[in-house]
């Protein structure tokens, strides 16, 4: 099978790692990738959110199979571009992309579906800004109803702050704060056969002990020894199922990926978001832990064919993922600084730790950041202690000026706390 994969990040170089190691993928392409990716899969420019360019490269390059990572090309099309073209992809369609592309979207599919989530009210003046942060009072959350890289939540006890955040938005969804901790839950679909993956929490704020702003994601690990074992099943029934069926009803089925990040609140599981894509960091520990076979996985989906799936096969092993971003993520990154360190790690801790790349690109024979969020290094262990030893150690070895990362990642979990 001739694979393409479109993006750029950590989530598309965990994705092209396990299907270079899938003996059913007979070449691997991505585009535009990173200097990371290119060690896995050839690389291609391409603009990543014309559906007309990068149908005409997955032609040209016989790609029997097309995943678009990122959530920008889903919201833009370009899946049903690549299949108006006679490829299949895996990644939703325009339309059922807003599911993430718009929060409104999403909260009126919840609604339809009676699935759990945060009792909202959509804004788009500030008089009924004023009305909804006073209705649920603090702490206030406001959501920008657009697609804003995890940055467009404000989570504040600070009224101020949470008007001039809605003001600042077109449209905004202002809600009832969640409490409890969170899980970010994948599964797979076809459009109508659902099929979930293993847990995993994501650590979005930029600081230790989750502080400072809300960021793409700054680490990860799975699996979650504390969630209650028939978490995925419940999701899979109130959530993840429902979810799909409606947005077939609606005539715009939604096939690919469907992320549901919850809140384990006091009442129950809630719905805070939905994505149309793998997570970033979550996949790349959820994908560490994978047995099966990457690649027959995406084609059933995209072919329609998940029924006939056998169940997934999972490690029993545990991974953890950190994150290494830029000086100055989320704000403005500093970009083009020399990485170095990763010849080490690749040398001194695979195969249990390696490293993914997400904003890097090679030059000459230096390897320089390119983006905010700069490496996500990733490893195994027999559990979440070992794993998150490993991916410090690894981390250790890296070098990047300015860089930062959180020191704390799975930090509580690994000591059962
Ligand atoms: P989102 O982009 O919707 O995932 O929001 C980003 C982050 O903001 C989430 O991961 C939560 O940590 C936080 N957040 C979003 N909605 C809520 C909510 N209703 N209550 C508490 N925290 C929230
Ligand atoms: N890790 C959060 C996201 O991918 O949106």
């Amino acid at each position: 099978m001739k694979v393409l994969v479109i993006g750029t990040g950590a989530r598309e170089h965990a994705l092209c790692r396990s299907l270079s190691l899938d003996p059913d993928v007979t070449a691997l392409h991505c585009a535009p990738g990173n200097a990371g990716i290119a060690e896995v899969a050839e690389l291609h420019q391409v603009d990543a959110l014309d559906g007309a360019a990068v149908s005409a490269l997955a032609a040209e390059l016989g790609a029997d199979l097309v995943v678009v990572g990122p959530e920008a090309p889903l919201v833009a099309g370009v899946a049903d571009a690549v299949r108006e073209v006679g490829i299949p992809v895996f990644g939703p369609s325009k339309e059922a992309a807003q599911l993430e592309g718009s929060k409104a979207f999403a909260k009126d599919v919840m609604a339809a579906a009676e699935v759990p989530t945060a009792r909202s009210y959509v804004c788009t003046t500030p008089e009924e800004v004023e009305r909804a942060l006073d209705a649920f009072g603090a702490p206030y959350v406001v959501k920008d109803d657009g697609l804003a890289a995890g940055k467009g939540v404000v989570v504040t006890g600070d009224l101020e702050a949470a008007k001039a955040h809605a003001n600042a938005c077109e449209r905004v969804v202002i809600e009832e704060f969640l409490d409890g901790p969170e899980v970010s839950l994948f599964a797979i679909t076809d459009g109508v056969t659902v099929v979930p993956l293993q847990p995993a929490q994501d650590f979005k704020r930029a600081l230790d002990g989750d502080e400072g702003p809300n960021t793409g994601g700054m680490g990860a690990y799975s699996p979650l020894p504390w969630a209650d074992p028939k978490l995925v099943d419940e999701v899979m029934e109130s959530v993840l199922q429902p979810t799909v069926d409606e947005m077939r009803r609606r005539g715009t089925p939604f096939s690919g990926l469907l992320y549901a990040g919850l809140a384990i609140t006091s009442r129950g599981v809630r719905v805070i978001e939905f994505n149309a894509r793998f997570g970033d960091p979550e996949t790349q520990v959820v994908l560490a832990r994978l047995k099966t076979p990457l690649a027959g996985i995406l084609m059933a989906a995209a072919t329609g064919n998940l029924a006939d799936l056998p169940p997934l096969r999972w490690s029993d092993e545990a991974a953890v993922t950190v994150v290494i971003a830029s000086h100055n993520y989320p704000g403005t990154p500093r970009t083009g600084d020399p990485i170095t360190g990763l010849d080490e790690v690749a040398a001194e801790h695979a195969p249990h730790a390696y490293v993914l790349h997400a904003g890097t690109r090679q030059e000459g024979d230096a390897v320089v950041s390119a983006g905010g969020r700069v490496l996500s290094v990733t490893a195994s262990g027999q559990d979440l202690s070992e794993a998150r030893d490993r991916a410090y150690r690894a981390v250790g070895r890296i070098r990047l000026d300015g860089s930062q990362h959180r020191t704390d990642i799975a930090a509580k979990v690994a000591s059962g706390t």
